[in-house]
């Protein structure tokens, strides 16, 4: 085979998988959310994949090709209800392959509490997280809490149907990062709205969720700051300039 040929088949294989893998009509993501999950598996490469929700097994099965066709030795672990894992099975037989050789791994029972069970057993590091089951206020915000305490340092979080109709899912995601200063979220725009009704306003229909990748300011001590403020009143004419503004600003 010349390198032309070669070229040719890698182009072929390239082109099926994306025909097979962002299909928009499998699954609850659109083409372009998977995109954005594919992206960020590329630049984690993550060793633990957590799916909230697995439905028929779409997403599932997608997480796992990406792994394996990017040699990527990680592991899926994906949560649902007992009936719901049995259909994503009976429906997608290429599930149990992966199953087979460990990449995938079905967690049965109803979230918050089977994700709290399974972290706590298996102490793992989530470095990428779906969280797309329920999605009340009452589930999502413990499952965030969940994920993010595991979360490792460059992982990220992608909840699903974060928009106007999933108000639920609005509010826990706002509230969660409102109560905690060191993580960062990033409202992501999918095409799903945009296909669905193009005279809607366009809503944002999943958001990232990462730690912040930058250290937060500290607060100064005040050691520090008698020292600034005795060098700044130096640099003043007059003595009572700079006893002033070394008490004003001393107190402030
Ligand atoms: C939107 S679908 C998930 C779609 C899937 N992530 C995909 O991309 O194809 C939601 C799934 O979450 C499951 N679910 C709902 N509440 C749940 C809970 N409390 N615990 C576990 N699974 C739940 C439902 O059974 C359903 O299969």
């Amino acid at each position: 085979m010349d390198v032309n040929e070669q070229e040719g088949n890698k182009i072929a294989n390239l082109e099926a998988f994306i025909k097979e893998n962002f299909d928009t009509s499998a699954g609850s993501l659109r083409g372009i959310e998977k995109s954005l999950l594919s992206h960020l598996m590329l630049l984690v490469r993550p060793k633990t994949v957590v799916e909230i929700g697995t439905f028929r097994g779409a997403t599932a099965e997608f997480l796992c090709n990406t792994l394996a066709a990017n040699e990527i030795s990680g592991k899926v672990f994906s949560f649902d209800f007992q009936e719901m894992i049995d259909e994503a099975l009976r429906q997608r037989p290429g599930l149990v392959r992966y199953q087979n050789n460990k990449m995938l791994e079905f967690v049965p029972g109803a979230s918050p509490d089977s994700l709290a069970l399974c972290l706590r057993n298996s102490g793992i590091k989530i470095d990428l997280a779906l969280v797309d089951a329920d999605h009340s206020y009452s589930a999502v915000r413990p499952e965030l809490e969940l994920i993010f305490e595991a979360l490792s340092p460059n992982g990220y979080i992608f909840v699903h149907d974060y928009g106007l109709a999933n108000e639920g899912t609005v509010y826990a995601v706002e509230h969660f990062l409102a109560s905690h200063k060191h993580a960062r979220g990033l409202p992501f725009i999918s095409d799903k709205s945009i296909t669905k009704d193009s005279n809607k306003p366009l809503v944002s229909s999943s958001v990232l969720i990462r730690r912040a990748p930058y250290p937060l300011r500290r607060q100064k001590s005040f050691w520090y700051r008698s020292k600034y403020l005795l060098a700044l009143a130096r640099s003043r004419s007059s003595l009572f300039a700079q006893l002033f503004l070394f008490f004003k600003r001393l107190i402030q």
